[in-house]
This record gives structure tokens, C-alpha cells and sequence, in this order.
């Protein structure tokens, strides 16, 4: 089967940064920033970008155009082409593991892609910026309680990008990429401006690049490793959801570039557009949210709860809500068609499936994603898995475990096994080559893997095996007592 390829030299960034902004961006970044002390974590998660995440794109990309494969079997074709001994190890972790990641992030993506089709038609109406704040909340509490309306807006999330997606590469995602990311940027840069000048803004400026480092574990008390950690591993999984790094994303959109590509400077550019967009929507939403005298910290309602009251209260809210969630359903989209544009790539690569039916087939099993972790988080049906329902559960396995797990495999499969046949490849069409090297070198075999164990380690430690120690203490102590009378 012939691969498909991108047609313009466009094709690939566009594409790719279309993938990287997304809800990402808009909805995570500001919450975590506000959760965790603003200027500190962005602090942290430009260091996470810059020495850890993009010398894994680099590596993810260079996997996709080299073996111009699919995310399973490119690590084999890589090693055939150089002769050496294939292990599965690589296939399984890096492969099959991002496969699984994927479809379980695809999974929940489009339950919030749904709410964000809902609350644009409730701006649209005029019904969200006339309640009260108590209402708002309710409609939020309302909207996620209800199984029907979320699937419905889900799958109609679903149908949507599907249909891109069956136009193909060229004809589908490029073209949409090529016209809607010119038009998000417009819209964004509208929006920042409007609200840098409400009355009171300041204060959501000051908490914005004003460090509170106490927040990020350097207290009057001494340093706090574990606060530390867990901050570095919510930058790091952030950075991760954020650039779509470490599902497979980018080999596939790699397969789709064109050999004549620098890929260093392409990272470089989505990187860089990634981590401005997601800043640009903190400074939209925080100073916005103090303005209206409201807390930044109230977490994953801050888009859906927080910000309706501050367009209810601004002076042409009505416009600017509407505007607002309109950036955010054209961010979405173009990431959620990365999302099942891998997933049909699996489809039609590895089980030799035409696009229709591939299309057909990771409706299906999205679909079916999709409505299980909604029954789930609506508690319509108790599912859950270690105390979590299925959307908390598949949020939290793949930001803090798989992808982390994923990338850890890419980068000592890049820096160690293949770089000999990837370094031509990888290299193509760029100049001071000694120096990138050694900045490749250095972060994929020594930096990434560490900070990645580590971090690993820790999470592995404080978030799965003492919650289960102390469990297992309770019941220890149940069976003493029993035992002792
Ligand atoms: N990057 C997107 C965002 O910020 C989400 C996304 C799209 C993604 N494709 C992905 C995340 C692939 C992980 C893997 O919203």
C-alpha cells in the first residue's frame, strides 16, 4: 500500500501543532497553572519542554519518517533496515502500549470535546451568560450528570472528525489544518487582548509571573521532595497531553512528512506555538477569573464553571463567550483528529483496511470508548477502576503512567539501539550537526531517561504501591485486633 504524505511544506507543522493546541491548552494548562502557582509551573513545564520533550518528538518523528510505518511495527522495520536483532521489548512498551494509551485518551477527549459543543450552543442561546453563578454551577453539575446529552454531543464530536478524516491526508486533515489554525491564532490574540484590559486584570498578571516557589516544594521549612516531584510529574504529564507526545501521534504524522523537512526546526516551531498558546490561554482565563473576583485554583471547572460567570458579568459577555467557545470546539477539533487519524492509521496500516472502513472501524471502537467512560463519569452505571470512574482513571493512567513509560522506551530505542540508521534521517536538511548531536545524545541517553525513571519511580511509589500499603495496614491491623479479641 502506497503511504499517504502531506502535500504542502505546511502540511506537516500545521498539522502536527494543530494536533499539539487543543483543549490541552485552553483547559488543563490554566487549571494546573492555577492549582499549582502560577509563574513556578510554568517554569518548571518550559524546562520539561525544552530539555525533555522535544528531543523525544525529535525521536518519535524521525521513528515515523524512517520506517514510514505504523506505531507498532516501525521499531521492527527499523531494525531490519539496520541488521539488527529485532526485540519485541521495544514494540511492546513503545508500540502496542501507545496504541492502548491512545484509544483510552481518544476515550475521554471527546467527552469534553462534547461539553464544549454544549456550552457553545448555551452561549449561543444566551441561557449560560444570564444565570447566576450558583445556576452556572448547576449546569455544569447538570451536564455531567446526564448521560445522554454528553454522549450525544460526544458522538456528534465523533461524526465530525470522522468525516475529516475520510477525506485523507492531503484532501482531509491538511487542508482543514491549513485554513482553521490561521483563524485560531487570530482569534486568540483578539481574546488576549480583550482580556488583558478588563478593570482589576492586574492581579491575575501578577499571579501569573509572579513565582510562589513554596508551591513547587521550596518552603520556609526546607525543600520538599515529594511536592517537588509530583509538580515536575503534572508539568511533565501536561507537557506530554500538550504536545501529543508519547501515543504515537507524531510517528504517524512523522510517516506522513516529506524527507526534505528539517525536522529539528519543525519541533522547534510546534514547541514553541504549543507552549505560547497554552500560556496566551492562561493569561486570557486567569486574569479574566480575577477580575471577576474568583479563585484560579478551582481546578477542571475553571473553563466550564469559573469563566460563564465572568462572561455574565463583562461588558459584551455575550460576544465574547460566543467567541470564546468557538476557539475552543476549532482547537479541539484539529487535535481530535490527530487523535483518530492514528487510530485509522493502525486500522488501515496493520490490518490492511481501505480508509472507509478503517474510518468505520475506529468509529466503532471510539464510539464505544466513548460511551463506556460517559456511563462511567455519569455514574449512570458504577464502573470503576481503583476507587476512579473510567474518565479520571483514563486521564490519570495515561498523563502520569503510559505516556511517561512510551517515551522512556522511544528515547533509549533512539539514543541507544538506532541511532546509527536514524541519525542520516534525522539530521536531514540541518547545519551545526556536531552540536546537535551532542544535544541529542545527551538528552535521549542520559536526561530524559532519568528524569523519566525517576519520576516514574516516585509516582509509581506515592500514587499506586503506598496507597495500597496502607490499605493492606488496615486490614493487617483488623486482623490483629480480631485475633487479640
Ligand atoms: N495535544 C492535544 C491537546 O493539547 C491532545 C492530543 C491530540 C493528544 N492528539 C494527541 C494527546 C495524541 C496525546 C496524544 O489538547
Amino acid at each position: 500500500m502506497k503511504q499517504e504524505k502531506f502535500a504542502t511544506k505546511w502540511g506537516f507543522v500545521l498539522a502536527a501543532a494543530g494536533s499539539a493546541i487543543g483543549l490541552g491548552n485552553v483547559w488543563r494548562f490554566p487549571y494546573l497553572v492555577g492549582q499549582h502557582g502560577g509563574f513556578a509551573f510554568i517554569f518548571i513545564y518550559i524546562l520539561m519542554v525544552a530539555f525533555i520533550c522535544m528531543p523525544l518528538m525529535i525521536a518519535e518523528i524521525s521513528v515515523g519518517r524512517l520506517s514510514r510505518s505504523n506505531m507498532i511495527d516501525a521499531y521492527k522495520s527499523i531494525n531490519q533496515r539496520s541488521g539488527a536483532k529485532h526485540s519485541s521489548v521495544w514494540t511492546f512498551f513503545a508500540g502496542w502500549l501507545g496504541a492502548l494509551g491512545i484509544v483510552m485518551i481518544t476515550s475521554f477527549y471527546f467527552l469534553v470535546a462534547g461539553w464544549v459543543i454544549y456550552y457553545l450552543v448555551q452561549a449561543l442561546t444566551g441561557s449560560l451568560m444570564q444565570s447566576s453563578s450558583r445556576e452556572i454551577e448547576q449546569v455544569f453539575t447538570g451536564l455531567t450528570q446526564s448521560f445522554t446529552q454528553q454522549a450525544f454531543y460526544a458522538l456528534l464530536f465523533l461524526c465530525v472528525t470522522a468525516m475529516v478524516v475520510l477525506g485523507g491526508v492531503k484532501k482531509g486533515i491538511e487542508r482543514v489544518s491549513l485554513i482553521l489554525m490561521p483563524l485560531l491564532f487570530l482569534i486568540f490574540i483578539v481574546l488576549a487582548i480583550q482580556s488583558l484590559m478588563l478593570p482589576g486584570a492586574e492581579k491575575g498578571f501578577d499571579f501569573l509571573f509572579k513565582a510562589d516557589w513554596g508551591a513547587i516544594g521550596f518552603t520556609s521549612n526546607g525543600f520538599d521532595i515529594h511536592q517537588f516531584a509530583k509538580v515536575c510529574l503534572a508539568a511533565l504529564g501536561q507537557a506530554f497531553i500538550s504536545l501529543s507526545l508519547g501515543f504515537g501521534t507524531l510517528l504517524v504524522y512523522g510517516s506522513y512528512m516529506s524527507e526534505k523537512e528539517n525536522i529539528f526546526k519543525s519541533v522547534g516551531n510546534i514547541a514553541v506555538c504549543d507552549t505560547l498558546v497554552g500560556i496566551l490561554s492562561a493569561m486570557i482565563i486567569i486574569p479574566a477569573i480575577f477580575s471577576a473576583g474568583l479563585e484560579p485554583s478551582s481546578g477542571p471547572g475553571l473553563t466550564f464553571i469559573s469563566l460563564p460567570i465572568v462572561f455574565g458579568t463583562i461588558n459584551g459577555g455575550y460576544f465574547w463567550g460566543i467567541v470564546f467557545y468557538l476557539l475552543l470546539i476549532l482547537a479541539t477539533i484539529t487535535s481530535t483528529i490527530s487523535l483518530f487519524e492514528c487510530i485509522v492509521n493502525l486500522f488501515i496500516s496493520k490490518f490492511y483496511q481501505s480508509r472507509p472502513l478503517a474510518t468505520l472501524s475506529a468509529s466503532l471502537l471510539c464510539g464505544t470508548g466513548l460511551t463506556l467512560v460517559t456511563l462511567s463519569f455519569s455514574g449512570v452505571v458504577d464502573i470503576r477502576i481503583l476507587g476512579r470512574d473510567l474518565f479520571t482513571f483514563f486521564d490519570w493512567l495515561t498523563s502520569t503512567f503510559i505516556s511517561a513509560i512510551v517515551s522512556f522506551t522511544v528515547a533509549l530505542f533512539v539514543g541507544y539501539q538506532a541511532i546509527k540508521p536514524m541519525q542520516c534521517s534525522i539530521l536531514r536538511g540541518t547545519t551545526k550537526r556536531p552540536f546537535l548531536m551532542r544535544y541529542l545524545f545527551i538528552t535521549l541517553r542520559i536526561i530524559a531517561p532519568v528524569a523519566l525513571g525517576i519520576l516514574l519511580s516516585i509516582a509509581a511509589y506515592d500514587q499506586i504501591l503506598k496507597p495500597i500499603s496502607i490499605k493492606f495496614m488496615i486490614y493487617y491491623e483488623h486482623i490483629i485486633r480480631f485475633i487479640l479479641g
